[in-house]
């Protein structure tokens, strides 16, 4: 799958959005079009508990079939990081990476996520002891840890002090979202700075933000002046679940291989119908399929109507019926998604 001139692709974690049953959703129905890995959203180890049951089966290897899966850690301390990382060493992963982006209040409240760019010391103190444990030696356990991170809490020079410090360890992959916590996932990213970090950095670059098509993700690597090691997609992704094979098309040169509604109506099906088996109550099975529209209705054309009805429906067969008439009533635009008409709200 990997052809030599295309950057690695992932896709991006989304909490609430790219659960183990997405994923293995998507995987089984878009298996010509993968990402090389999907990256799981976080957990949050604690001393007495590193992971719950709940974290556990998220990431237990048989239930992530048929692809590659990328554990992720949401931690500010060496010693629950480890312990989480441990337990992941156990199931046989080789790779963890370190949330460092997150903007949510909850988290930035106590340190963690984007929260913990704040203070650099304390990052470096964390990679520090992290990376003298036996489990991220090469020697020793030989886990790889990447990070994933925003360019800090408020200015995107806070990105110059920050750097540095990742600079200074073996940090197998840089996945940057180029904007700071106080953007949240709103504005322009600072693709500057990811010009920037690609110049002063060593560790292999992986980008993220805002490339909702394979000419975002073109334009980006006309603006680095070079492919980077990877690209990471979340939103645009979750829309359009056949962008992996758009972009690596559109990288590759090849001609952008047509979006399928029929398939995408097979999604819908599918995690509609998991939904129904898994959670309880309708109101949860609408919210989830309410929660999913939002982002696939950029893929039709002249929908507005019923985006209106499908957000509108008080019932699971109003809202079914709203997305039969959607997929039935209307076209998905020419190339959807591939071409520019896809702008997420974010
Ligand atoms: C609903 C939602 C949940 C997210 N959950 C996580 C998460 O668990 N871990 C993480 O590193 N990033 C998380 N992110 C950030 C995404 O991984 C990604 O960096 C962000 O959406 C920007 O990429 P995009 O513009 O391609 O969507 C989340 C974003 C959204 C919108």
């Amino acid at each position: 799958m990997n052809d030599p001139i295309v950057p690695r692709l992932y896709f991006a974690p989304l909490e609430g959005v790219t659960d183990r049953f997405f994923r293995a959703i998507h995987a089984s129905l878009f298996s010509d079009c993968l990402p090389d890995a999907y990256f799981a959203p976080f957990f949050t180890p604690t001393q007495d508990t590193p992971m719950t049951d709940r974290d556990r089966a998220a990431v237990l290897p048989e239930n992530n079939p048929g692809m590659t899966t990328v554990p992720q850690i949401m931690s500010n301390t060496p010693g629950t990081f480890l312990l989480g990382a441990r337990m992941l060493a156990d199931m046989g992963y080789t790779e963890v990476n370190l949330n460092l982006g997150c903007p949510s209040g909850t988290v930035t409240s106590r340190g963690r996520g984007a929260g913990f760019l704040s203070d650099p010391d304390a990052l470096d103190r964390f990679f520090d002891e992290v990376f003298s444990d036996l489990l991220f030696s090469p020697y020793g356990g030989g886990m790889r840890l990447s990070v994933k991170t925003r360019l800090g809490l408020f200015a995107p020079d806070e990105f110059h002090d920050i750097l540095p410090v990742y600079n200074r360890y073996p940090i197998a992959e840089l996945i940057l979202h180029p904007r700071v916590r106080r953007e949240m996932y709103r504005g322009d990213v600072h693709t500057d700075m990811t010009v920037w970090t690609a110049q002063n950095t060593s560790i292999p670059l992986c980008i993220n933000g805002d490339l909702f098509t394979p000419e975002d993700v073109t334009s980006v690597c006309d603006a680095l002046g070079a492919l980077p090691h990877a690209v990471m997609l979340g939103r645009g992704a979750v829309s359009n679940p056949m962008l992996f094979a758009g972009v690596r098309a559109a990288l590759s040169g090849a001609k952008l291989p047509p979006i399928d509604k029929a398939r995408i109506y097979r999604f819908y099906e599918a995690l509609c119908e998991d939904a129904r088996t898994r959670l309880s109550g309708e109101r949860h099975v609408l919210f989830r399929m309410k929660e999913l529209f939002a982002y696939w209705i950029v893929l039709f054309a002249d929908a507005e109507h019923h985006r209106r009805r499908l957000r509108k429906a008080a019932t699971l067969p109003e809202f079914r019926a709203a997305a039969d008439a959607l997929f039935s009533e209307c076209d998905l635009y020419p190339d959807a998604g591939f071409i520019g008409n896809a702008k997420m709200n974010g």
